[in-house]
């Protein structure tokens, strides 16, 4: 729940927004005064959210599209102006990963899959936003990698290549836009209990030997990073740029 309106009058765009963390951002934008683009392919999951923000008296619109095509990304931008007029903050949420396999043994079919989803439509969401952030010139991106992308990820090298990727855009992209008044910054999940991630939770061993590691012995909520997305957004956050802030119970400073 969002204690202010820190968002009132600005318009969001949220990829992934019709499950777990991107559901959870989409909503607490909604709740902070935000008009809210959600953005995900499955039209039913994308309408709960939308009528969720409008029963609570906020404004979405809903954009089922495939960020795996070249052209979404330009369509969604377009939405966002012709339903709301300006762009204020871009979330690029939708992600994920659904393979662990060695380098060794992968399909290149299955790497190219993995960069398009995490990295690709970052790229494309991004280019197809700043135009209106720097002429605004004020905007917040916010790119959402993974611890997977600050270590070595074995089986998954994909994902973790990708994630860090993102927050290597993030910084060299702050640096870029400097004075432009449009800022960029990387959120860093760790573990976090979601549909992403429930095929870990079935796995009682694998899941132990995960949250071992993680100092909080738990699983993070889409909440947990949803408030860290709300902080990235608004104004609490007005000097921070190229930074990674990451909310993981603590897994990414454990030796
Ligand atoms: N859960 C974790 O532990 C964790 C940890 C670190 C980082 N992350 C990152 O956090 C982000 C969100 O993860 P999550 O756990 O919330 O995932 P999730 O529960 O699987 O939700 C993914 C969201 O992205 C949408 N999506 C997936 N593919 C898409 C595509 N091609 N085009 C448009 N939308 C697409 C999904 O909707 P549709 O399927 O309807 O398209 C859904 O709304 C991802 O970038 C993930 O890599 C997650």
């Amino acid at each position: 729940m969002a204690t202010t309106r820190a968002l009132e009058g600005r318009t969001a765009i949220v990829t992934g927004a019709s499950r777990g963390i991107g559901r959870a951002i989409a909503l607490l934008f909604a709740d902070a005064g935000a008009d809210v683009v959600l953005v995900a392919r499955t039209q039913s999951t994308l309408d709960d959210v939308f009528e969720q923000v409008s029963r609570s008296g906020g404004r979405a619109v809903a954009v089922a599209a495939d960020l795996g095509l070249p052209e979404t990304p330009a369509d969604v931008a377009a939405r966002a102006l012709s339903e709301f007029g300006r762009i204020d903050v871009l979330v690029n949420n939708a992600g994920g990963n659904s393979f662990m396999v060695p380098l060794a043994d992968m399909r290149f079919s299955g790497w190219e899959k993995t960069m398009r989803l995490n990295l690709d439509s970052t790229v494309r969401m991004i280019q197809a936003v700043l135009p209106t952030m720097t002429e605004q010139a004020s905007g917040s991106i916010i790119n959402v990698s993974s611890v997977t992308g600050l270590r070595g990820s074995p089986l998954m090298s994909h994902y973790g290549a990708a994630k860090a990727a993102v927050i290597s855009l993030t910084q060299s992209l702050a640096i870029e836009l400097g004075t432009t008044g449009v800022r960029a910054n990387a959120l860093v999940p760790g573990w976090i209990a979601t549909d992403l991630t429930d095929f870990l939770r079935d796995d009682e061993g694998l899941e132990h030997s995960l949250l071992d590691r993680v100092p909080m012995k738990r699983w993070g909520r889409p909440q947990e990073i949803a408030e860290g997305a709300l902080f990235l957004a608004g104004d609490a956050s007005s000097f921070m740029t190229g930074q990674s802030l990451i909310l993981d119970g603590g897994l990414s400073v454990n030796p």
